[in-house]
């Protein structure tokens, strides 16, 4: 029986149990819910996760890296899916998500960044992505906020951004109108029978049993107990600490930036992600540090400094919110989708620095599999079972420790 629930309670049997409530925990519930299946997801704070503290780039172009063509596409596949996504997400949950079409520009501050860029560039030119250098001047003509050092840059017109917050908001809304029921609690330990997940115990003493059970715990992913060793998913936290801050009304100064700007500084990737709502959120640092999640002086001054480099004016602004997650890293830095080692358990995990970007897609893979179908061939370099004995994959290492802090 399909209903909704936000107090623990016994909540039968259900066709699937997703574990986690983050964006991607939500939106596998979500597409398997309009699917026709009873699901039910467990989370203390559904909604929560890594979106909490995610800048909401989609940034399938700029954040390119050599040797992750595989992920490209399906990067690009997910980044296709965002505007019939967004419009039946708004539609279903009621709610906008902040989507914006703003395109981003990459610059580069002095010889070594322009370098570094420019091999960027030629990546994209080979891979057939649309992107164009520009000259400093150029840049600054269409960002005239930014700072005279600034020697050139690659405009990408077709990476956007969503507002993370917005989007976990909405999918839980979505969720709920599609009968997904909620159990705000922990999943305390995955049950296996004779060499099946069938559900999982909670920490507030209730069990779930389902038919399917979904591990979509982020960076926790590798961390529940009662998974056999050969099913723990090799994911690691990675931490990133993120500022936002408030920009003056577009009325008044006109836009103070009018896309996303991004820039490699000193070697640390730096973004600045202006919402319409006036936030201009800045990131972020990328610390392995396992489960700390302490803002720090360093941090935020790294942050402050570089941005200040790129942006002179942005020391003017208020700093409403500091605030630092946990990316959760795979060994090739991207998702494990779809069934694992363990007969009855699907992965949903890993996804990295684009878990934002990956919702719409790994909504679709997840359907996909918990309704029967296979990987969809798009998603098929990223089985979970890739990191397995049996996969071209090393094996996981140590099993991490569970966490004391929240993961964020
Ligand atoms: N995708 C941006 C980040 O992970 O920092």
């Amino acid at each position: 029986m399909r209903g909704t629930t936000t107090t623990p309670g016994r909540t039968g049997s259900p066709d699937v149990l997703v574990l986690g409530g983050g964006i991607i925990g939500l939106v596998t519930a979500w597409r398997a819910a309009q699917r026709g299946l009873s699901v039910t997801v467990t989370d203390p704070e559904p909604g929560g996760g890594a979106a909490q503290v995610a800048a909401g780039m989609l940034a399938a172009v700029t954040e390119l890296h050599y040797g992750e063509e595989a992920l490209l596409d399906l990067n690009l596949a997910s980044a296709a899916r965002y505007p019939d996504f967004v419009a039946e997400l708004e539609d279903a949950a009621g709610t906008g998500v902040g989507y914006r079409a703003c395109g981003t520009l990459a610059v580069a501050l002095d010889a070594d960044d322009r370098a570094h860029l420019r091999e960027l560039h030629a990546l994209q030119q080979r891979c057939g992505l649309e992107s164009s250098w520009l000259t400093g001047r150029e840049c600054r003509r269409l960002e005239p906020m930014l700072a005279p050092s600034v020697r050139g840059g690659t405009r990408v017109d077709g990476d956007h951004q969503i507002d993370p917050r917005r989007l976990a908001a909405a999918l839980l809304r979505a969720c709920e109108r599609e009968g997904v029921t909620f159990h705000r609690a922990l999943a305390a330990r995955l049950l296996v029978a004779g060499d099946r997940a069938v559900g999982a115990a909670l920490d507030d003493g209730d069990e779930v049993r389902a038919g399917q059970t979904v591990l979509a715990l982020g960076s926790r992913s590798g961390t529940l107990p009662g998974l056999p060793d050969q099913a723990v998913p090799p994911v690691r936290p990675v931490k990133g600490q993120v500022l936002r801050l408030r920009m003056p009304p577009a009325a008044t100064v006109g836009p103070f930036l009018s896309r996303t700007v991004r820039a490699v500084v000193r070697g640390g990737a730096l973004y600045l992600v202006p919402r319409e709502n006036g936030e201009l959120v800045v990131g972020a640092t990328s610390e392995e540090l396992g489960w700390d999640t302490t803002v720090t002086a360093g941090g935020v001054y790294e942050l402050l400094r570089d941005a200040h480099e790129l942006l002179p004016g942005i020391t003017e602004l208020p700093l409403a919110e500091t605030r630092a997650g946990l990316r959760p890293g795979s060994p090739d830095n991207a998702p494990l989708l779809g069934p694992g080692p363990l007969p009855g358990l699907q992965l949903a995990t890993g996804h990295y620095r684009n878990g934002v970007l990956l919702t719409p897609l790994t909504g679709d893979v997840m359907g996909e599999v918990l309704t029967g179908g296979e990987l969809p061939p798009v998603a098929k370099a990223f089985a979970a079972t890739r990191f397995g004995p049996s996969g071209p994959g090393s094996r996981p290492g140590p099993r991490p420790t569970d966490p004391q802090e929240q993961n964020v």
